[in-house]
């Protein structure tokens, strides 16, 4: 190691061990204390005086150990603590504390500040350990007889090819293969679709939107402008389990009121909406992670898990953020007695993108 300062040359030679030039080093300024006497008693006293009070905190830290009754207590507002307990914790820290500050104001102030450069040998092997290492590797291989004994070489091949056929097998547990038909099932599909009828041509039921708190029907004149409301469908009550909790990662919705002046509607979703109020999906489209983050004010969605950002007054555009398309939006409509219901599906499938998922008509070629 060698103590290199500003007053020694840098290195300016670019060769193949250094390919960089040496930018040397910034110009050592002295500190006051390297100049003033006076600085310098003065910055000895500062850091003897931190270490003397070190050995006083022990002293209480052994005194009370011994002579506070571990049932004491003390209160600090409405939080209670064991006498003891705080004592003990508050006199180590300190004492910890002090000889922490001490040592960094000594060395900041008394030590020496040059820095120090360590030159360390190349990292490659040289040619002849190179050389040595090959020839060895290969001297293994002939003592293997691996080259000779084909019969052994394939068999082990054979061996270990076999063994990844359970890793295969066990892909079966990710279910079902995923047909057109079993995605239309299942990631196209949420319980927000309309109960139809059995031929498919009239609704008999249509799904209302609760909150996922209170799980009560939203009615939309309890709603104020700014308001966010976490909902999902009325039916979901109706299913259990795992069931429950799979219908549930992909029908949570987030129900929002805006000025209905301040909304850019497409045209293909005019009515979609009442009165300002929308519903989109809760689930982000970058990887699924629920998303309630909501700014008021510039009527962003902010996803907390990698910061994808969501205008929800302009279809629920990315604004920021790795997700790659809008979110989901749910048609809505009010009933005769100003509650909130889903006149069908999400027309898109909610949750993060895939290949073959469909596109809003105006996000078609996206
Ligand atoms: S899951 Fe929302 S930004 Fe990644």
């Amino acid at each position: 190691m060698s103590d290199t300062t500003h007053d020694e040359p840098s290195r300016n030679v670019i060769d193949d061990r250094h390919p960089v030039a040496d930018p040397g080093h910034e110009e050592h300024l002295p500190r006051p204390t390297d100049e003033d006497p006076k600085a310098a008693r003065r910055a000895e006293l500062q850091v003897t005086g931190l270490f003397a009070i070190v050995p006083l905190l022990a002293i209480i830290f052994v005194v009370c150990y011994f002579a506070v009754p571990s049932d004491w207590e003390v209160n600090f507002g409405p939080l209670h603590a064991n006498a003891l307990h705080v004592i003990l914790g508050t006199t180590l820290g300190a004492a910890i504390l002090l000889i922490g500050l001490g040592a960094v104001h000594w060395a900041r102030t008394l030590m020496g500040d040059h820095e120090i450069v360590e030159e360390r040998h190349g990292a490659a092997s040289s040619d002849e350990a190179r050389e040595e290492a090959v020839a060895q590797f290969n001297q293994g291989v002939e003592e293997s007889q691996v080259g000779r004994r084909k019969l052994i070489g394939r068999s082990m091949l054979g061996a270990v090819g076999i063994v990844a056929v359970p890793a295969v097998v066990l892909l079966a547990d990710l279910g079902e293969w995923p047909t057109p038909t079993r995605i239309s099932e299942t990631l196209e599909r949420t319980i927000w679709e309309p109960k139809m009828s059995a031929d498919g041509q009239t609704v008999e039921e249509y799904r209302y939107l609760v909150t996922d708190v209170t799980y009560t029907r939203i009615k939309a004149s309890d709603m104020s402008i700014g308001e966010l409301v976490n909902a999902q469908p009325e039916n979901l009550a109706e299913l259990h389990g795992v069931e429950n909790h799979q219908e549930k990662a992909k029908a949570s919705l987030i129900v929002v009121r805006m000025d209905p002046n301040k909304i850019k509607i497409p045209e293909s979703r005019a009515d979609w909406q009442v009165g300002g109020i929308l519903a989109y999906s809760k689930i982000c489209t970058h990887v699924g992670c629920p998303i309630s983050l909501w700014e008021q004010q510039t009527h962003h969605l902010l996803c907390p898990c990698h910061q994808s950002t969501f205008d929800l007054a302009d279809a629920g555009v990315v604004v920021f953020g790795p997700a790659a398309r809008a979110l989901p939006q749910l048609p809505i409509a009010m009933d005769d007695e100003g509650y909130l219901f889903a006149t069908s599906d999400f027309t898109v499938p909610v949750g993060p993108s895939y290949f073959e998922r469909n596109h809003y008509p105006e996000d078609e070629g996206k």
